[in-house]
């Protein structure tokens, strides 16, 4: 996991296996907060950083064409952080749609966002909504964002979504099974992910995708999100494609 990510970007691209890609890769951008640290910096400037990363990494994909993925923004428990850094990333959060939009979309990338958005203040939100609409016909590469995203959250809602929905006669409980689970998640009509990465050093999920991920494969690495480039994302799908993914069975 710790080789030298100085390697040359080609070398790695041509360890990759076109035709055993990951469809849908999921990352947890973490580590933003270590990394401002270590250089005496507040916070919200390692969210700025590490902001600059993701239309790095989102070209990184389209350029090999990876179908869908999900970036893991802003968590439902990401409240509780002082209302000045939670201020920040809302922040940061404008100033990405305004300054990169054009760019993503110029890229055929198609914006969907995952998580109760209703609970952004009204300026991310407007800009949000902006992104979703203008992207909403391309047909690109899904570009998910996941902000006040939390897996538990979804799994509830989806709970009462369904529940309402036999309450109303448009479902029978007899006919519900797992695919009507992942039809009410706002992941609906996307494949699982494949591959699940996590840098900063930390080994969990922080409930991201937890539905979702029954079978995803895990790529952590102690690199932080601000570090984070496109040899990093290479070498975990190089790993990923090393993998036997068995699901069960032998
Ligand atoms: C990830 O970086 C960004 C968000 C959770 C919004 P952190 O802010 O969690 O960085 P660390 O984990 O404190 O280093
Ligand atoms: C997970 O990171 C959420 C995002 C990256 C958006 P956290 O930093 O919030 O996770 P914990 O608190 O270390 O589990
Ligand atoms: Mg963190």
């Amino acid at each position: 996991m710790e080789e030298d990510m100085t390697e040359n970007i080609s070398k790695i691209l041509s360890e990759i296996d076109t035709e055993n890609l990951p469809v849908h890769i999921g990352i947890i951008m973490d580590g933003n907060g270590r990394w401002a640290k270590q250089r005496g910096l507040p916070r919200h400037l390692g969210h700025q950083e590490g902001m600059k990363k993701v239309v790095q990494i989102v070209e990184a994909c389209n350029e090999i064409e990876i179908n869908n993925l999900t970036l893991y923004a802003f968590s439902t428990e990401n409240w509780k952080r002082p209302s000045i850094e939670v201020e920040a990333l809302m922040n940061l959060l404008v100033v990405f749609v305004r300054k990169e939009l054009q760019r993503l979309h110029e890229n055929n990338v198609k914006i969907k966002i995952l998580g109760d958005i209703s609970k952004l203040p009204e300026v991310p939100l407007r800009e949000v909504h902006r992104a979703v609409e203008l992207t909403s016909d391309n047909s690109g590469m899904t570009l998910n964002i996941a902000l006040n995203y939390g897996g538990r959250q979804e799994i509830t809602k989806a709970v009462i979504d369904i529940l309402t929905d036999v309450n109303k006669g448009n479902i029978n409980i007899d006919g519900i099974d797992e695919k009507t689970i992942s039809e009410y998640l706002y992941t609906k009509g996307q494949p699982d992910p494949d591959l699940i990465i996590r840098p900063s050093g930390e080994l969990r999920l922080s409930n991201f995708l937890i539905y979702q991920a029954a079978y995803s494969e895990f790529w952590f690495s102690d690199v932080l999100w601000p570090d984070f480039n496109a040899n990093h994302l290479y070498r975990a799908i190089v790993d990923y494609q090393k993998r036997n993914r068995r699901f069960g069975g032998i």
